[in-house]
């Protein structure tokens, strides 16, 4: 195994272990939350863990709790999320991130939004003094994706609508929706750009998690050595 893949094992094994019996678990999306979600199911399936329920954020992540038997529960059946752990794109000095990059920050907002403890997890090269390296995914209702890259523009962005890789057209969301890449330069007031975003007629939600965070492990590697820090509000 490759060190960086290691350190997202590290990473994912990290986070895996904040998981207890009997918790309400959200299970976020993208390539380290799998990761993540698989440690879980090892936990689980070996017994060390039991009683957990868990509410996915994705297809994705519905279908590897499933592949390991976890069982899911909907947003809408459950009272309250213990703990959720997710992936982000992007990660500033405060905590703030910028998500969206699978195409499911509308599902993973409202799960990371939801619980009472909220782990992000990521490599190195995603922390950044100000937000807006990466761009601001935004969901929106197939009619209105005109108007609404009309009004991203207005704000400073430039909108590009998302095109799927092996299917001719544009990527459609778990919800079949279309998502717009908003790119901003710098990003100095996330939480009026979040709001400002979805008062836009036709959004959904958007990719900027403004004070959700609680903690971040972050993998770091340095040569051949893989490590994980933990850096908390
Ligand atoms: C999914 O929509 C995203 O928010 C992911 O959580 C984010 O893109 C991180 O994914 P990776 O862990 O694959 O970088």
């Amino acid at each position: 195994m490759d060190v960086q893949t290691h350190m997202k094992e590290l990473v994912a094994a990290e986070a895996a272990r904040h998981v207890e019996s009997g918790m309400i678990l959200g299970l976020g999306s993208g390539s380290t939350a799998a990761l993540m979600i698989e440690q879980v199911g090892r936990r689980w399936q070996a017994g060390e863990v039991t009683d957990i329920t868990c509410v996915s954020t994705s297809f994705q992540a519905t279908g590897l709790a499933q592949e390991f038997g976890m069982p899911l529960a909907g947003l809408n059946d459950v009272d309250h999320i213990d703990l959720a752990i997710d992936g982000a794109d992007e990660v500033d000095p405060a905590l703030n991130l910028i998500k969206g990059g699978g195409g499911c920050h509308t599902r993973e907002k409202l799960v990371d939004a939801r619980a009472d403890r909220f782990i992000v997890v990521v490599d190195a090269t995603k922390l950044s003094d100000v937000l807006g390296s990466f761009p601001v995914a935004v969901e929106v209702l197939p009619d209105a994706y005109r108007q609404v890259m009309v009004a991203l523009t207005a704000m400073g962005s430039q909108p590009q609508l998302r095109m799927a890789v092996r299917k001719a057209g544009p990527v459609v969301t778990d919800q079949g929706n279309l998502l717009i890449d908003a790119a901003f330069d710098q990003i100095a007031e996330p939480r009026e750009l979040e709001r400002a975003i979805n008062n836009v007629p036709g959004v959904l939600d958007n990719g900027l998690f403004v004070g959700l965070a609680d903690e971040v492990l972050v993998g770091d590697v340095d040569g051949d050595t893989a490590s994980v820090r933990s850096i908390r509000r």
